[in-house]
């Protein structure tokens, strides 16, 4: 089987990582229409942005019906979690439109720490030993700090919009940390929490995309997860990305590839887990051995505006290999350039911070590729619209170059409150 040979796409979302894969999607010679639900200002230029929410089913329905979409991108967790993807598989008006996503259960990976640590185990894949409390065993939960050393890291077992991990130095307040995250301090994400072992080392994101059976890895990267240069301060959603990695060299990546994702692909297929899609694999890297922080079942962001950058083959042809099972056969090809982004972000981000400032100097001549994320428009003008503004992708031969060309063009970016690191990459550069 095969997608028609010109293909109408929904890519659903509305950040930095849509603003990638729709540039990507655009330079197909394969894609008839592109439509972003919702998309931002960067979007709206590649494509056609509608007023569809990625959480509303019906409407999305109702959309790829009215305007024959072939094919369904999603971007974010959410929607996957909710089960997408089984929703279009189980109507009969829509079953046969393919979604670019996990099942519900394989989105149980980013949707449930519990169920992913489960999977872990049973797999034999490499990650920190660890157990899981509720209220109903929180003594126990007491117990197992006493016998971890610090630090701790306490996870919420759902969804928290990436806020559930907590990492703590001292047991008593490690105690009294899992109190309050079972007593609803993350809602009902913290329902469940597990505690685990805390890994020292230096972090890295591979990411996969399969149809279920076999894969194809994808450029790695590392994020950038701080607000603050060194690596200081609140967490974010990711202030910049740079891929390849350095210490992600081919001994190290061949451990990922046996002991992670082989490992990984044959659990879905023993789980009978559908899953076609991409798969976001957070890794510790200790002294040269891989273990699994989490899984998350989307691209992640900002790094898809490097990994993406760096594909060269056509994101089509990827999709309808993992839609149609083929992705043995898939060619993927990939740049051996250097990819960096830098994320703009407003005043205050990742607290309180202000929306609808004008930006001006977009259109200023620029090697690199801004990717807009939280923007849109209003009137002739793009104001900001979101926490992360832009993500500033350049290419180089070494991080150095990319990234000085990020930085030559955010200096003719203009908007009240712009913030970004100065440092992105700066710990990867010998
Ligand atoms: P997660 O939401 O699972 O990505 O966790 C957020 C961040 O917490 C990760 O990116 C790591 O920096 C850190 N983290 C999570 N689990 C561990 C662990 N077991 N050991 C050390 N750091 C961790
Ligand atoms: N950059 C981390 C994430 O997308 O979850």
């Amino acid at each position: 089987m095969k997608l028609p040979e010109k293909v109408n796409v929904l890519l659903l979302g509305s950040g930095g990582r849509e603003h990638a894969l729709a540039w990507k999607i655009a330079q197909s010679p394969k894609l008839q229409k592109l439509f972003i639900a919702p998309g931002n200002a960067g979007t709206s230029c590649l494509g056609i942005n509608v007023d569809v929410q990625p959480s509303n089913f019906g409407s999305i329905k109702q959309f790829v019906l009215l305007n024959n979409i072939n094919l369904v991108i999603v971007g974010p967790e959410d929607p996957l979690v909710n089960g997408i993807y089984d929703y279009f598989q189980d109507d009969n008006d829509i079953h046969h439109v393919p979604i670019i996503g996990p099942s519900r259960l394989g989105a149980k990976l980013e949707g449930s720490k519990e169920f992913a640590k489960d999977f872990m185990i049973r797999h034999k894949i490499p990650t920190a030993a660890y157990k899981s409390f509720t209220k109903h065993n929180l003594e126990e939960g007491y117990a197992f700090i006493d016998e971890l050393n610090a630090p701790y890291v306490l996870k919420a077992d759902g969804l928290a919009a990436g806020k559930g991990v907590v990492i703590l130095e001292d047991a008593e307040e490690a105690k009294t940390e899992l109190a309050c995250m079972i007593n609803g301090k993350f809602g009902t994400a913290g329902n469940t929490v597990v505690i685990e072992q805390f890994l020292k080392g230096i972090e890295c994101s591979v990411f996969v995309a399969t149809d279920g059976v076999n894969y194809k890895i994808l450029p790695e990267a590392k994020d950038y997860k701080r607000i603050g240069e060194g690596d200081a301060g609140l967490n974010t959603g990711g202030m910049g990305a740079v891929s390849p990695v350095p210490f992600a060299d081919e001994e190290f990546m061949e451990k990922v590839r046996t002991r992670i994702v082989e490992p990984t692909i044959k659990g879905f297929v023993e789980d009978k887990i559908t899953y076609k899609g991409f798969v976001f694999i957070g890794l510790m890297n200790d002294a040269g051995e891989p273990y699994v922080i989490e899984y998350n079942v989307r691209m992640g962001d900002p790094e898809t505006e490097v990994v993406i950058p760096r594909i060269e083959s056509d994101i089509i042809d990827l999709f309808e290999a993992i839609t149609f099972d083929t992705i043995d056969k898939h060619e993927l090809i990939i740049t051996d350039k250097v990819a960096t982004t830098v994320v703009c972000v407003a005043g205050g981000y990742p607290e309180e911070y202000k929306k609808g400032d004008v930006i001006t100097g977009l259109d200023s001549e620029t090697n690199s590729i801004i990717f807009h994320a939280g923007t849109a428009k209003k009137g002739a003008d793009i104001v900001t619209n979101g926490g992360r503004v832009l993500a500033v992708t350049s290419f180089g031969d070494t991080i150095q170059e990319a990234i000085d060309e990020s930085f030559k063009t955010i200096e003719n970016i203009k908007y009240e409150g712009k913030y970004f690191r100065k440092d992105i990459g700066a710990d990867l550069i010998k």
